[in-house]
């Protein structure tokens, strides 16, 4: 398996491993932080079958999930999550997540995470789509994934089923030709 580090000037990414439960919990178990997202906040069991399931996930040939802690590179913390997805249908297109622990959020830190998952994505991985799909009400998701250069495509009517019944979502997606050009 090939272990993934991605750099870039004040965030890394790399796998998640057991070690990192709690700091992905302070995450997925903040109810801030899954506001938009499609489940309630997590447990600490849910979290750790998770970074389980991660774990087998980034050994699987050939590899479609990598769910990767996001690393302050200063202070070596882990701040946030970040998943992407191969659709093994499409396999040049990934759909990316990403969440940060809300301690970080309204720095940039976030447009910094979409721009280094989008490098990790076309340089490292060779895609040639990347796409995101947010709640129409997150706001900072949309400006994040603008300035990071995601444009908006479009909504997807009753994309998931939320706790609280159907959500739509607004999806934004990056090409590989426009990025590098970018
Ligand atoms: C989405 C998320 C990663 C953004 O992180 P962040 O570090 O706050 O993002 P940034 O600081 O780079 O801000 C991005 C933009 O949103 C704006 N913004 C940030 N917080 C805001 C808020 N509460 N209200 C309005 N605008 C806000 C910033 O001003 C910035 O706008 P700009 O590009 O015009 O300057 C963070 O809010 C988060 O982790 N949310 C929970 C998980 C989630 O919703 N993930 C997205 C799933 S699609």
């Amino acid at each position: 398996m090939r272990r993934v580090v991605c750099h870039g000037a004040r965030l890394s990414l790399r796998d998640v491993t057991p070690a990192d439960v709690a700091a992905l919990h302070a995450v997925y178990g903040d109810p801030r932080a899954t506001q938009h997202m499609p489940f309630r906040p997590l447990t600490l069991d849910e979290v750790s079958r998770l970074v389980e399931e991660a774990v087998d996930a980034a050994a699987a040939e050939p590899r479609l999930l990598y769910v990767l802690a996001v690393v302050d590179s200063e202070r070596h913390h882990v701040v946030g999550v970040a998943r992407l997805h191969i659709e093994a249908e499409h396999p040049h297109s990934a759909e990316i997540g990403f969440g940060l622990h809300p301690d970080q959020w309204g720095r940039g830190v976030g447009t910094d995470l979409v721009r280094l998952l989008l490098s990790f994505g076309f340089k490292q991985l060779g895609l040639h789509r990347l796409w995101g799909a947010r709640s129409p009400a997150n706001l900072p998701a949309q400006l994040a994934m603008l300035t990071a250069g995601m444009v908006e495509e479009g909504r997807v009517r009753h994309h998931l089923r939320t706790p609280d019944g159907w959500r739509g979502s607004i999806v934004h997606s990056a090409l590989e030709d426009e990025w590098t050009e970018r």
